[in-house]
C-alpha cells in the first residue's frame, strides 16, 4: 500500500508539472501568444479579492501566485484529484481553503446546505476553462450564469479563454486546436468575443474584455437582477 500510495504522489507531482511546464508554459505563450507570466498572473492578482472561489482550479497555479490579498478562498472542480494537489500547494490563507466537487454547468455549483458566507465571495475565477467545456457556445456559456448567484453585489468574475473563432492562430496553435478539439480536451471552434461579450452582458451590467493573442481576457461586475425566481 505504502508503495502504491509513493507511486499514485510522484505521478501526481510529475502530471501537476508537466500540465504547467506544457500548457501554461509552453502553450500558453507560444501557441495562444498570451504569457502566463507576463499577462496571466499579473491579470488574475489585479482582480483577485479577500473571499475568493476559482472555479476549473486544475493545478492551482494561479491561486498559488496571488500573494496575500485572498483571506478565504474556495476551489471547485469536476476531478477530485486536482482539487486534493491545488489545496496543498496553495498557500493556506488566514481563513482556509475548502473544496467542492462540482459541474460548473450545474445552476447550482455549490452545495445549498452551506452557510451564506461559504456563498458569497469577492471574486470568482474561471481561468482556461471555458474553451474544455462542451457544447456550442449558447450552452456552456451558461457558467456565467451558474457562477453570478455566488458573487457579491461589488463584487467580480474575471477570466481567460482561449478562443476557436475570428482571432488569428499560427501553426503551433492551428496543430493543437485541431489536436485538442479532435481529442475532445478542447471545444472551442465556436468560441469568439462576440460569443463571450454576449453571454457576459446578460448577466452582468459591466463587461470588459480584451485579446490578447487567441486568449480572451474578461472581467464583469455589477451582477444584473434575475428575473427567473431561483
Ligand atoms: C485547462 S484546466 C485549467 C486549470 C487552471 N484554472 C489553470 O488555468 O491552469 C481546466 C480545469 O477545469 C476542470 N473542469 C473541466 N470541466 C469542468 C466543469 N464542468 N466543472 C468544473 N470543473 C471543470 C478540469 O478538471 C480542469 O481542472
Ligand atoms: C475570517 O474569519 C473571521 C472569523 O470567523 C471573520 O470575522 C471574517 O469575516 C473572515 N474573513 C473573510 C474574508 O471571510
Amino acid at each position: 500500500m505504502a508503495n502504491l500510495s509513493t507511486g499514485t504522489a510522484y505521478y501526481a507531482w510529475f502530471t501537476l508539472y508537466l500540465y504547467d511546464f506544457w500548457v501554461l508554459c509552453i502553450s500558453s505563450s507560444f501557441a495562444w501568444g498570451c504569457s502566463t507570466w507576463n499577462i496571466l498572473v499579473p491579470f488574475f492578482k489585479s482582480h483577485v479579492g479577500r473571499r475568493h472561489l476559482d472555479v476549473g482550479v486544475g493545478t492551482g497555479y494561479f491561486p498559488a501566485r496571488a500573494g496575500d490579498t485572498m483571506e478565504a478562498l474556495t476551489l471547485v472542480d469536476l476531478n477530485p484529484s486536482c482539487l486534493s494537489m491545488a489545496s496543498r500547494r496553495i498557500p493556506q490563507p488566514k481563513n482556509g481553503t475548502k473544496t467542492f466537487v462540482a459541474d460548473a454547468l450545474e445552476p447550482r455549483m455549490l452545495p445549498s446546505s452551506l452557510p451564506p458566507s461559504l456563498k458569497s465571495y469577492d471574486s470568482i475565477s474561471l481561468m482556461y476553462l471555458i474553451h474544455t467545456l462542451p457544447g456550442p457556445p449558447g450552452y456552456k456559456l451558461q457558467v456565467f450564469r451558474n457562477a453570478k448567484p455566488y458573487l457579491k453585489e461589488k463584487g467580480v468574475v474575471f477570466g481567460a479563454t482561449v478562443l476557436g473563432k475570428d482571432v488569428y492562430h499560427n501553426l503551433f496553435a492551428m496543430l493543437l486546436m485541431w489536436v485538442y478539439n479532435r481529442l475532445g480536451i478542447f471545444d472551442n471552434f465556436g468560441d469568439s468575443k462576440e460569443e463571450v461579450m454576449k453571454a457576459l452582458k446578460s448577466e452582468f451590467e459591466e463587461v470588459r474584455v480584451e485579446v490578447i493573442g487567441c486568449v480572451l481576457l474578461f472581467v464583469a461586475s455589477q451582477p444584473r437582477e434575475t428575473s427567473k425566481q431561483e
